[in-house]
């Protein structure tokens, strides 16, 4: 049994609802990441990290100019992340007289920023004048301090902003990717870590988004094993993540021959998701959000079902809320990731950057912080955010059997009872669970006499008695994205699920964007049926039903009723 580690799992505004406590090092069970129970047999430990760089130009972890560390910590704790993806860049690994003998202050100051400097002395003196790589370490270990996982993430090689074809970084043999200083890079970073029980890195990714004109196959395969081995023989209690070609959107290789390591155990492989790669704009959202889904599966998400792990690293949107782009994409993000409950980071923590490029105090506009890392830019995206951060399955969190919960990834919330009969959206912690038959019925998975009916369109679905099939609605997905769920109303119109708006109560409406242009936005229709072992939180059934009881309470309720 290793180290305890205590994760509260919080809702916005700050109530905790959940507490679990899980002992590292990681290593993985089939496709999941587990804990260390001392045997074979580890309980689930969703990451849910966020990216907290660390490798531009400065290469000191950003924001402690702005906020003193301790409250960073804090804060991302307290908006659920349990774990970061910390980036580095090479050479503060292999590059001695930069590491560890200029400090904070000069590195700042080499790059004329002063008032970082300034900002410094009043959040972070103790930082100030520390060499570089021993204010990587202090990050570290206040992040242990604060039961925060690290993964440490080699994202360059020469600090500085990430990543373009021809930057020098791309791939080995570029200019700054020589495999051999890589490797040494590799190994001294990762037995820095090492021989340490309270260590809370948890894993390191080898490199960031391996891309450019001399990225193939061959070369992969050859170097990336390498810097596997080196990572495990220096530090085997890490989880050793590795990255595709392409911007880490690539693994497809994966399908044809196995990436071979020595080790068990502790191999998770790691993919992008972006919304600006592709214009969800200019597309209708149920064919772009149809086709990108199947790309990644493609790609990247057939791992998970040859029992492979794989962790989205990065992901993320504009958190001014106003790009309609990126709000496309993370309904679809957001579906994805709950239906195969995956491990994610998102970018980023960073509010500001001391500099990038040529701006001193470029602010960012995916920062979950915002520009002062002081307050929450965007907490209803957050809020969104947040459903994903707990698992919905997994080894150890087997706490019912498997049922469907329906989720709405507009709104990252789920469908949950309003009354008896009423449904409406709410936390996913309350969310009943369904069974979907082969007969197309959708009935509660616990209070099986009750199935969905949709009435009139326009108006409210309700849960119905359950006598015969004949009294519940028969339910099919549709569209491209499969995700609206329609049905037929007794005067015969042809209808999808879908929330109003004011009262966020469950409707039917004329199905949206079956087909149609980029105007048309149906993403209201969206409900994902996701599976889910995990108990209600808030709950008792309304109707709490033995199988004994079955026949007399429906006709109780039939004489109440009818
Ligand atoms: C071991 O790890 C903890 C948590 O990160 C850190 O605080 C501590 O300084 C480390 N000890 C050594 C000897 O590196
Ligand atoms: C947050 O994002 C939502 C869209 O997801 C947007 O409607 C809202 O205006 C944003 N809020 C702020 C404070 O930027």
């Amino acid at each position: 049994m290793g180290r305890l580690f205590f994760i509260s799992v919080f809702l916005l505004p700050y109530v905790i609802i959940n507490i679990t406590t899980f002992a590292l090092p990681l290593s993985t069970d089939s496709r999941w990441i587990v804990d260390d129970d001392g045997s074979n047999k580890g309980r689930r430990v969703k990451v849910t990290c966020v990216n907290w760089p660390s490798h531009l130009e400065t290469a000191v972890a950003e924001g402690l100019s702005k906020q003193p560390l301790d409250s960073i910590a804090e804060k991302i704790v307290s908006m659920g992340f349990n774990c970061v993806r910390l980036t580095w860049p090479l050479y503060l690994a292999t590059d001695e007289s930069f590491s560890d003998i200029t400090t904070v202050r000069q590195s700042l100051l080499k790059l004329r920023l002063f008032q970082a400097v300034s900002g410094f002395q009043v959040h972070n003196p103790t930082i100030l004048d520390l060499p570089l790589i021993k204010a990587f370490q202090e990050v570290v270990s206040c992040l242990g301090k604060h039961r925060v996982m690290v993964i440490l993430d080699n994202h360059i090689s020469q600090p500085g902003w990430c990543c373009s074809d021809n930057d020098g970084n791309g791939f080995f043999g570029d200019k700054h990717l020589n495999p051999q200083v890589w490797i040494k890079g590799l190994k001294k970073m990762a037995s820095m870590f090492a021989n340490n029980v309270s260590s809370n890195v948890v894993g390191m990714s080898l490199r960031n988004e391996l891309r450019g004109p001399k990225q193939n196959i061959k070369d992969w395969y050859t170097y990336m094993r390498k810097g596997a081995e080196a990572v495990h023989s220096v530090n085997p209690d890490v989880l050793v993540i590795v990255s595709g070609l392409n911007y880490a959107t690539d693994l497809s290789f994966l399908r044809d021959r196995p990436f071979e390591v020595s080790f068990r155990r502790k191999l998770v492989f790691e993919i992008h998701w972006y919304g600006f790669w592709n214009s969800w704009e200019e597309d209708n959202s149920n064919m772009i959000c149809g086709r990108e889904t199947e790309k990644i599966m493609k790609m990247s998400g057939f791992l998970l079902e040859k029992g492979i792990p794989l962790f989205v690293s990065e992901f993320g949107v504009d958190q001014r809320g106003n790009n309609v782009n990126d709000n496309k994409f993370l309904s679809c993000f957001m579906a994805l990731a709950a239906d195969l409950d995956l491990d994610w980071a998102l970018w980023t923590l960073a509010g500001s950057y001391y500099i990038r490029g040529r701006t001193i105090g470029s602010d960012e506009t995916y920062g979950v912080l915002d520009w002062n890392w002081l307050s929450i830019r965007n907490s209803t995206i957050l809020q969104m955010v947040s459903t994903i951060q707990t698992p919905f399955r997994g080894p150890g969190l087997m706490e019912t059997q498997p049922k469907k919960i329906m989720f709405h990834p507009l709104s990252g919330l789920c469908v949950v009872r309003k009354s008896l009969f009423q449904l409406k959206l709410g936390s996913c912690n309350r969310s009943e669970s369904w069974r979907l038959s082969s007969h197309r019925v959708l009935s509660l998975a616990e209070e099986r006499i009750l199935c969905l009916k949709a009435y009139e369109k326009g108006n409210s679905v309700k849960l119905r008695l359950f006598f015969t099939e004949f009294h519940c609605s028969k339910w099919r997905l549709l569209s491209d994205s499969k995700m609206q769920l329609s049905s037929v109303t007794k005067n015969g119109a042809f209808v999808c699920l879908d929330v109003d708006s004011r009262s966020n109560k469950i409707v039917t409406r004329r199905c949206k964007c079956l087909q149609g242009n980029s105007s048309c936005d149906p993403r209201s229709q969206w409900f994902k049926l996701v599976t889910s072992t995990r108990r209600r939180s808030i709950s008792k059934p309304f109707l709490q039903i033995s199988p004994y009881s079955k026949t007399s309470l429906q006709k109780a309720l039939s004489i109440l009723l009818l």
